[in-house]
């Protein structure tokens, strides 16, 4: 099976760049990548994304439906894939929703919820600061109801960090985390990234 590879981190901690760079360095060594995120453009993740916006739902719901959004992205888009020998790099996964919702709702019943969903083979977190993203957040004009509070984000990262050392993770969503610096040099976090997927994609 092509392994599946999660991206984490806080708003800005520069995701989607190295999942782009991680997806490019694979295709350049002829490797067929899928690059999906969530929440996703399905109608779940629509409401959410409406959400995010304009905040309508209670914080339980919000969980839920993210919940269930990821398993329309797993039945829909990475399953699929994995099966046709693609690897998979998704920029988002259930660990965000321990981390965020797990701010507001208890983050041992946001990992039952997500008890069912598929186990990545590599989580890598980019870790960083929230006043160091501040500026990142600040720079792409729109900003989500997460990202307006700092103290909120330094939460979602301190959860990050205690999930990678297993903390809050029911038994399907354990494996192997890299946590990375999110500030450093971007190519210089891509070449660590990619050392790490070569190392489980050729054990
Ligand atoms: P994005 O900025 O990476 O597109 O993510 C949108 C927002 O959704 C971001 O603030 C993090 C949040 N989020 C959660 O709160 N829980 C989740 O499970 C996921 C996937 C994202």
């Amino acid at each position: 099976m092509a392994p599946f590879i999660v991206i984490e981190g806080i708003d800005g901690s520069g995701k989607g760049t190295q999942a782009e760079l991680l997806r490019k360095r694979l295709e350049g060594g002829g490797v067929d990548v899928a690059l999906t995120f969530e929440p996703t453009r399905g109608p779940i993740g629509r409401i959410i994304r409406d959400h995010m916006k304009d905040p309508f739902l209670d914080d339980r719901t919000l969980a839920l439906l993210f919940a269930a959004d990821r398993i329309e992205h797993i039945e829909k888009e990475v399953s699929p894939a994995l099966s046709e020998g693609r690897t998979v790099i998704s920029d988002r996964y259930a660990y965000s929703s321990i981390a965020y919702q797990g701010q507001t709702v208890d983050p041992d019943w946001v990992g039952v919820v997500n008890s069912d969903a598929l186990r990545p083979d590599l989580v890598v977190v980019l870790d960083m600061g929230s006043s160091e993203v501040r500026g990142r957040i600040e720079g792409r004009g729109t900003v989500d109801c997460f990202e307006e509070d700092l103290s909120f984000l330094e939460g979602v990262r301190d959860m990050f960090l205690s999930m990678s050392g297993g903390d809050h993770l029911p038994e399907n969503l354990m494996t192997r985390f890299l946590v990375l610096d999110a500030t450093e040099d971007p190519e210089k976090i891509s070449d660590v990234i990619w050392k790490s997927v070569t190392s489980i994609s050729s054990p």
